[in-house]
């Protein structure tokens, strides 16, 4: 069994980089804000509406019969009485012509409705369209008008491609139309994205196709906070943002939290037009009662049209602690999970940065006029205190394919034809939320979409489909494929290596029949990406077959990084790719098979026998080798950023074999001394430098490398939180015994008798180097082969003298120093969010597969822990 782990692709913490700039503000190209029917201008609010009654260019009115209509009726509850007190009255189909610069823009729409002479609202009835989108349709403001809330305000994000935007206002039969105001406003282009993570489809990213999609606002809401009014929206936007007090369902239950104070950072690609500083300056979460958490969820409800696909933005906001593992919470919209075991810290690195997700979801199902947003505390065995926490909900509503966001027309549309199936989708992959965006941009390289018609191409849609994951053509296979055909699934591909060979391509059947159907008894390992089955090609050469999860949401760009990494690599001590299969959505690669498995299982927590000290070290040597290759080896350096002893793979004769370059990235060129990326990597084995700076060089491997040699020689997980505080992290704990002359006494008591002390000690002192909180302390990985190679002739030069000066029983082996037995699930009966386990700062568990995983596949492994 404990060959289980180790082929698992990971992505570790993921967090933000903190890389922000000052913000540049937002300038909207095209601000035309209209007072309609009004004979001049009109202050509203310190925003100038031009009167549609001057003589104005843009926009022009094209409008026969018109009528210029006012009230002096005072009505105290209008925001904008001076605005709205003039319309003007269609009676005939009649429209703006307004002159733009092509780009998405708010349309903001005003309808107060008066009696004016004859015309009484309740007989008002009329459409609306702006350019091919329907906006409304026979749409009635009489009926949406309210004593309490007497305007009738509507907003739309809608991208003009060419120079005119056309509203056209057409009066239903007999009926008239009317209009108070209009506002057209250029909108920066990352406030509606292209695409978000599809719980209709689920697990799978879709896009919509947001250059020709229409949307419409349906709420902005800040969560916990007071309600934003234009004015105090991120500059030139001037959105409102409601208070939550009206769609809070059970408001008693949860705790509001302001923080006007509190500057909030915004970490590139974020700019504050995702959200101001309001929405991200408050939250809600459950309140103090752990228990009580435990056993709801912070739920929000929205009524919206049915028949229409919907995206949901949520906006995140850490602002009460700034500590990983303290509040995991799940996300669920509509009843459903769109995500498990949110971190926000762990997500942005750090307390006040903002983040968000984005959703996409279609509402259908009859009777479900009531869109559900919830969040809740994850399994109360994972993080230190049971809560969960908003700062801001928004709901949009997506054009059906026929153009319209009209009510009522999204369910009138031909079954099988409305907003979603024009959604094409992303199988595999995640985004949304600042960390996540950072992965757009290598997410282009793979998108594919299920292609809308099947039957266009059959014969070759179904043995030698393109594989669309990949950004290159494969070996053999371009030809055999028109050109039409592969770029309709890969249009969107940027080549990044031309004409490189990725191995042998597999069938999908090939790989079905090498491991038995993908037998579950033939399972090596399984992880965050998905399963690892022992398999038999051709002529009987053993493999392992790694097969990712469609659904998971990590896994494309580890995957690609590691076919395009490994097809290029070879060395003896670098796990050696076969090839890979692409098909009906299955990303598989196949590998040598590695008959002995991750080193972890032969140092501890299996039944495997542990190794001896000279295989300890030849195993070392040869990872720092396969190491030293990746870092000097290729043109440019290549840093493997999971180096840890999971990773390193044992083949037959105990040769250790470098594995898992999903998260690999080239190294910096020669003019620059570091990358600047996300933090990725796994618990315990962290380089705090790159945690801290989001700088990676290669000394992140060695540090990370420190820590597997600390595990060799003292054969425990880098983090066991079952132990006292100051042992939880191996590192730590290591280093300062080794500080103190101490590290024989906390090492593997297997090795006693084994092992000589010289040689103990160059490893020691080779791994305190390593693990030097400065970089540039640490030693090159060549100085660290050199080093342990030292180590190892220590050893062999001790054991050939005549009387061998071996660590001994004698030794000062102090038992109580040595790990206590490893418990099953050590967080789980925390009940009340103790003291002890808030102040815990690092999270983790004593389970082997902990540090595998992504950080949310950790927890839902957590959660779950079914198969151990
Ligand atoms: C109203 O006018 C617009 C253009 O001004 C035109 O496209 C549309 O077809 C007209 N609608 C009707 C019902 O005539
Ligand atoms: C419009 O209709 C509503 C409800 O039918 C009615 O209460 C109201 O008095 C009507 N208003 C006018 C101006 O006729
Ligand atoms: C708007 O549409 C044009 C033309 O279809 C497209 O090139 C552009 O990228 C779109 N802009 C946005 C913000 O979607
Ligand atoms: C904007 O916010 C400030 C302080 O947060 C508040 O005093 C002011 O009234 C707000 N302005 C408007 C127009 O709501
Ligand atoms: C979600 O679940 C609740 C409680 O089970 C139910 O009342 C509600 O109708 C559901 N909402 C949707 C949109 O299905
Ligand atoms: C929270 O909501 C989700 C989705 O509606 C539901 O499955 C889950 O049981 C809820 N949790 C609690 C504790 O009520
Ligand atoms: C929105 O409408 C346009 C046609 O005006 C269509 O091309 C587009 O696909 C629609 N968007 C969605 C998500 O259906």
């Amino acid at each position: 069994m404990g060959m289980r782990v180790g082929w698992t692709l990971c992505l570790g913490l993921l967090v933000a980089t903190t890389a922000w700039t000052v913000q540049s503000q937002f300038v909207p190209a095209d601000n035309l804000l209209i007072a309609c029917g009004a004979p001049a201008s009109v202050t509203d609010n310190g925003r100038v509406f031009m009167g549609d009654g001057t003589t104005l260019t843009n926009p022009t009115l094209d409008a026969p019969g018109a009528v210029v209509g006012s009230t002096t009726v005072p009505n105290a509850n209008l925001a904008n009485p001076k605005l709205v007190q003039q319309a003007r009255i269609f009676t005939a189909n009649s429209s703006y012509t307004f002159t733009v610069t092509p780009g998405r823009h708010f349309v903001r729409l005003y309808f107060f409705p008066f009696v004016f002479t004859s015309f009484s609202p309740n007989s008002s009835m009329f459409s609306v369209t702006a350019n091919q989108y329907r906006l409304l349709n026979d749409f009635k403001p009489a009926v949406y008008s309210t004593d309490a809330r007497p305007l009738v305000f509507k907003e739309y994000s809608l991208n003009v491609s060419d120079s005119t935007l056309v509203l056209n206002f057409d009066p239903s039969g007999t009926s008239y139309a009317f209009i108070n105001a209009i506002e057209v406003v250029s909108m920066p282009d990352d406030v509606v994205p292209d695409r978000a993570i599809s719980l209709t489809q689920l697990g799978a990213v879709a896009t919509w196709g947001s250059a020709n999609t229409a949307l419409e606002m349906m709420y902005h809401v800040n969560v916990g906070g007071p309600s934003v009014s234009p004015q105090n929206d991120s500059a030139g936007l001037y959105r409102t943002w409601q208070a939550d007090d009206g769609y809070i369902f059970s408001a008693a239950l949860g705790q509001p939290t302001y923080q006007p104070a509190t500057t909030i950072v915004y970490p590139l690609p974020l700019t504050e037009s995702i959200a101001p500083q309001s929405v991200y300056q408050s939250c809600r979460t459950m309140g103090p009662t752990t228990t009580a958490n435990a056993i709801f969820n912070l739920t929000w409800i929205f009524p919206i049209d049915l028949g229409y696909t919907y995206f949901v933005r949520l906006h995140f906001c850490e602002l009460l602690s700034s500590t990983i593992g303290q509040r995991i919470f799940n996300i669920y919209v509509n009843n459903q999970t769109a995500e498990n075991g949110i971190d926000v810290i762990s997500k942005t690195g750090h307390a006040d940065y903002a983040m968000y997700r984005d959703y996409l979801i279609r509402m259908e199902t009859p009777g479900a006029t009531k869109l559900w947003v919830q969040v809740g505390p994850a399994a109360s065995s994972v993080s230190a205190i049971r809560d969960a926490l908003l700062n801001g909900i928004e709901i949009w509503k997506l054009n059906t394919t026929q153009g319209s966001l009209a009510t009522g027309v999204g369910i009138a549309a031909p079954a099988g034809d409305g907003g979603s199936s024009n959604v094409k989708t992303f199988v595999g992959a995640g985004v949304g939320g600042a960390a996540a965006l950072a992965l757009v941009a290598g997410l282009i390289f793979f998108f594919c979409y299920k292609k809308k018609n099947k039957g266009l191409n059959p014969a070759k849609s179904k043995k030698h489909a393109p594989p669309a994951w990949l950004p290159l053509p494969h070996h053999g296979m371009s030809n055999t494929m028109s050109t039409a055909s592969y770029k309709s699934g890969t249009g969107s591909y940027v080549s990044t290596v031309q004409g490189s060979n990725l191995g042998r391509y597999f069938t999908f059947a090939e790989l079905q029949e090498a491991t038995n159907n993908f037998d579950e008894s033939l399972i090596l390992g399984v992880g965050g990406f998905g399963k690892v089955f022992k398999g038999e090609i051709d002529d009987g050469t053993k493999v392992a077959v790694k097969r990712g999860n469609p659904c998971s949401e990590q896994g494309l760009t580890e995957f690609q990084t590691e076919i395009e990494l490994l097809s290029k690599l070879r060395h003896r001590h670098l796990v050696s790719l076969i090839g890979y299969c692409e098909e009906h959505s299955e990303m598989i690669l196949v590998y040598d098979y590695m008959a002995n498995g991750p080193l972890r299982g032969h140092l501890y927590g299996t039944e495997i026998p542990p190794i001896g000290w000279k295989q300890r070290l030849e195993i070392c040597i040869g990872a720092a080798r396969g190491l030293h290759y990746l870092h000097t080896g290729a043109a440019q350096g290549i840093i493997h950023r999971d180096v840890k002893t999971t990773n390193i793979l044992l083949d037959e004769n105990l040769v250790a074999k470098v594995a898992d370059f999903g998260l690999s990235k080239t190294g910096p060129s020669l003019e620059q001394t570091h990358i600047s990326t996300a933090v990725k990597g796994s618990f315990g084995y962290l380089d705090p430098e790159y945690f801290r700076r989001q700088q990676l060089t290669e000394k992140s491997d060695v540090y990370s490398f420190g820590v597997v040699l600390m595990e060799v020689l003292c054969a425990r997980p880098a983090i066991n939180p079952a132990l006292s505080r100051d042992q939880v992290n191996l590192a730590e704990w290591a280093l300062q015994k080794q500080k103190q002359g101490l590290l024989e006494t906390i090492m593997d008591p297997k090795l006693v008798g084994m092992c000589t002390p010289e040689s103990v000690r160059k490893f020691g002192e080779t791994a305190e180097k390593c693990l030097q909180e400065q970089g540039s302390d640490r030693p090159a990985m060549g100085d660290v082969l050199w080093n342990l190679e030292h180590a190892l002739q220590l050893h062999e030069a001790a054991m050939q003298a005549e009387q061998p000066n071996l660590m001994d029983a004698s030794a000062p082996m102090v038992s109580s120093l040595m790990p206590p037995p490893m418990l099953s699930h050590p967080l789980d009966d925390d009940d009340d969010g103790s003291s002890e386990s808030s102040e815990r700062h690092i999270l983790g568990s004593d389970d082997e597969d902990l540090e595998d995983a992504s950080a949310s596949a950790v927890f839902s492994q957590l959660v779950n822990p079914q198969g151990r």
